[in-house]
């Protein structure tokens, strides 16, 4: 394995959309049962350049094996005082999962998280996804709500598990 992580650039976009597509029709990972389209992704990867937030990617050679990202957790622009928080996703090749490509991927997007003056990172996740709530865990994210049906998917009721991580380090009081 030859591991990079990297910016993610405009030619990963099909491949990024893969691998988040293969999880809309099978699991509860995403909240929706309509997988994105291509020019989706270009808009949502536009509006996080536009917006200064990191958009990451693992590859090894030619190959996209992950990816993760960050954007507001509530809106900032409308709420600024949110903007030391930020909630993030990450998605690794189902494939390659379980080979510590997750780790690095966090790793990196929380070392650019504390560049960032990010203070707190919050994942929202499926409470079925226990491989997820798992890995945060090993990461030194903590559960901090539980929000029962507050999402729906395949005809039945979700419920929604919010964990959060105080990076390190001291933000300046501005
Ligand atoms: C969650 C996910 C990103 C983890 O990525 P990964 O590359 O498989 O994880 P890693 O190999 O880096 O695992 C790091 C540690 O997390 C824990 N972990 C990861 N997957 C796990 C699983 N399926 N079950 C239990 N623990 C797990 C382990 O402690 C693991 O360390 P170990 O293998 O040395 O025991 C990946 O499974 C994934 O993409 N899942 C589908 C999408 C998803 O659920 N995204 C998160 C939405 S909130």
């Amino acid at each position: 394995m030859n591991l990079e992580v990297r910016d993610m650039v405009p030619a990963d976009l099909p491949a990024t959309l893969d691998i988040y597509n293969d999880l809309i029709e099978s699991t509860t990972v995403a909240w929706t049962e309509r997988p994105q389209t291509l020019d989706e992704r270009r808009a949502w990867f536009a509006e996080q350049r536009r917006r200064g937030f990191p958009t990451l990617v693992a590859v090894d050679g030619p190959e996209v094996v992950g990816m993760t990202s960050y954007g507001d957790f509530r809106d900032s622009v409308h709420w600024p005082g949110y903007r030391f928080t930020a909630e993030h996703s990450i998605h690794v090749r189902d494939d390659r999962r379980r080979g510590g490509i997750g780790r690095v991927l966090m790793h990196e997007l929380i070392s650019r998280a504390r560049r960032n003056d990010i203070h707190v990172l919050v994942a929202g996740i499926d409470s079925d996804n226990i491989e997820s709530i798992r890995f945060h865990e090993q990461l030194g994210f903590a559960e901090v709500a539980r929000m029962p049906e507050t999402g729906h998917k395949f005809g039945r009721w979700l419920d929604l598990v919010l964990m959060q991580r105080i990076l390190d380090g001291e933000i300046e009081a501005s």
